[in-house]
């Protein structure tokens, strides 16, 4: 193996691959892979074949340490090109050298990024074929971290990381569930479908099908006010819901967005409206409901409220304290009842039987769509950057695998393009 990292390429295919099959790259999305030396590294052909399935061209450069967990040769078949991994390979440089090959990218990914490739990009080093090509080129690069949890948490890769985004780096993961070494946290390199989502996201294509639509959508959580500083509330970030409205936005929806207390920027080309309670999320959405023909419920809106409200500050006299609490209406069933109801959408967030709960509560609220999302478990959910979902529909089901939210986000509008769709020509 020594002598086959040395020569760059990968030695027995690699003048016939250079001359005759390698992936002609006219008018693809050039994706340079850096593949570093963590046991993630095994995931690497498949995500080589999700980019290749989604259209894009792939060139492989390796560590020399990757060698250690998966084969060039491997990487080789999947990209249909010699993988590269020397800097100075006589062979390689004749033809694509360092320079040709870092001008070639579109976009470079590292998959994995290792906690040592990380510290060498932070710092600039130069010291292989890799580094020395991230230097040389003016493309996006993106890292997929994976290693083991105190190794990503520790303040000297925190610090490197926090060095690579303010340059501009983009960062995917890592997530968080069981390791490897079988440790528990975050470190695990998100799964290839979801990288090679993020990496060639669909284009704001559901731009036809979504062009002037006037859209009403809520998110962020609800406060309940106790007393004049205190409040009943949940974990929802408003991340998913405010992509969501930019990514309609983006498919060329007029977006009203109704919100909560979210410590998020307004995404351009949309309307805010921001309220505090249920109650005052209730009143927006049904003073703006009449004019619009897609309602989406994103808001994570609490069921229950105090049934009073102190106005002043609550004191602590007693050892216990009873705060009575009482039903909060349901905007989404009220509004998917009405006799003029747009395309209505929901959201679920189940800690089980996910597709049993959110198909019955499709049915139950009388729902066009629902997009169900299991919480409480390692990856995803409330607060965290990625997510998966289950979209169901009456008669039918598609899962959005684990990815960054703005590029799950691109995919679920889609599907609702597609689906609002077939709703108006049926
Ligand atoms: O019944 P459940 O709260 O699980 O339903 C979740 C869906 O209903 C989400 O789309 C949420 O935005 C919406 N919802 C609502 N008003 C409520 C409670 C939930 O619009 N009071």
């Amino acid at each position: 193996m020594a002598t086959a990292l040395q020569s760059g390429v990968f030695p027995a295919v690699s003048h016939a691959v250079n001359a005759a099959s390698t992936v002609s790259d006219d008018g693809m999305q050039k994706i340079l892979l850096g593949v570093s030396g963590g046991i993630a590294a095994y995931k690497t052909p498949e995500l080589v074949r999700r980019l290749v399935e989604r259209g894009a061209c792939v060139q492989v450069v390796m560590t020399a340490a990757a060698a250690a967990f998966v084969t060039p040769l491997s990487l080789q078949s999947v990209s249909g090109r010699p993988v590269r991994t020397a800097l100075l390979a006589p062979e390689a440089e004749a033809g694509m050298d360092h320079i040709a090959l870092a001008r070639w990218a579109d976009q470079v990914v590292l998959a994995p990024a290792t906690a040592h490739l990380i510290a060498r990009l932070a710092h600039g080093l130069a010291d292989d074929l890799l580094t020395t090509l991230v230097l040389a080129t003016s493309a996006p690069v993106t890292i997929a971290p994976a290693m083991n949890q105190q190794m990503w948490q520790h303040p000297a890769t925190m610090a490197n990381i926090a060095m690579l985004t303010e340059r501009g780096c983009r960062l995917l993961g890592p997530a968080s569930g069981e390791q490897a070494c079988g440790e528990q946290g975050p470190g695990r390199m998100l799964e290839p479908a979801a990288i090679a989502a993020a990496l060639l996201a669909p284009p704001p294509a559901a731009a036809g099908a979504l062009a002037g639509v006037p859209v009403l959508l809520t998110a962020g959580p609800t406060r309940e006010a106790i007393d004049a500083v205190r409040y009943v509330g949940n974990r929802s970030s408003g991340k998913m819901g405010y992509a969501l409205a930019a990514a309609l936005a983006g498919a060329g929806a007029r977006v009203t967005l109704v919100s909560g207390p979210a410590q998020l920027p307004c995404p351009t080309g949309v309307q805010r409206v921001v309220v505090e309670s249920a109650a005052e999320m209730h009143d927006a959405v049904m003073a703006r409901v009449a004019d619009c023909a897609l309602f989406i419920a994103a808001a994570a809106v609490a069921d229950y409220r105090p049934a009073q409200s102190l106005p002043g500050k609550l004191k602590k006299h007693a050892d216990t304290l009873t705060i009575q609490l009482v039903r909060n209406p349901d905007i989404l069933a009220e509004v998917a009842a009405r006799p003029d109801k747009p395309f209505t959408v929901g959201f679920a967030a189940e800690t089980e039987g996910l597709e049993a709960a959110a198909r019955d509560k499709l049915g139950r609220k009388g729902l066009d769509m629902i997009a169900a999302n299991e919480v409480g478990a390692a990856a995803g959910g409330f607060e965290a950057d990625d997510n998966a979902l289950l979209v169901l529909w009456p008669g039918g089901r598609r899962t959005l695998p684990m990815m960054p939210k703005p590029a799950l986000a691109t995919a679920l509008t889609q599907l609702i393009a597609e689906r609002y769709a077939a709703s108006a020509s049926g």
